[in-house]
């Protein structure tokens, strides 16, 4: 996978048992491979429409870290100076959404299915949904 060259992310990698004729587990711990408390998860599925472009946002203090568990998708990143794209295709291998990253997700195959952890609570005032607004946040620091 190509390195991460944004700020506020980095993948983070989960512990896979590989059981060939069983399937696979795969675990997340708090604080041992996810690097906050998770207060949130949630899963997008039904992503059937190939147009779909989900995200479109940032975050004021939120971190996130984002797992495609079956299919594909494309992450987008920004981070308000540099961007870039993920295909997300390993089922234990997460992106970190730390705050202030713009991030995008399209080119969904049949049956993707995204789980994300969140340090938080859903609260729509962290949400930063103007791309403008997001360039001038992060241009001030
Ligand atoms: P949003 O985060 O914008 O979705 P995405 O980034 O995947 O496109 O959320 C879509 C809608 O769902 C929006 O109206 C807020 C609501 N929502 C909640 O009520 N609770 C949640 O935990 C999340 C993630 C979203």
């Amino acid at each position: 996978m190509d390195p991460i060259i944004v700020k506020n992310s980095g993948y983070i990698e989960l512990k896979k048992i590989q059981d060939e004729r069983d399937g696979n587990l795969i675990i997340m711990e708090t604080l041992k491979n996810i690097p906050f408390e998770i207060k949130r998860v949630y899963y997008i599925n039904n992503l059937e429409n190939s147009v779909s472009v989900r995200g479109k946002h940032a975050h004021r203090e939120l971190e996130q870290v984002i797992f495609c568990i079956s299919g594909s998708f494309i992450l987008g990143l920004d981070d308000g100076s540099q961007k870039q794209k993920i295909f997300m295709n390993k089922d234990n291998i997460g992106v970190l959404l730390g705050k202030h990253l713009w991030h995008t997700m399209e080119e969904f195959s049949s049956g993707c299915v995204l789980l994300v952890v969140a340090s938080d609570y859903y609260q729509e005032s962290d949400y930063i949904r103007d791309y403008n607004l997001f360039k001038n946040i992060v241009g001030q620091q």
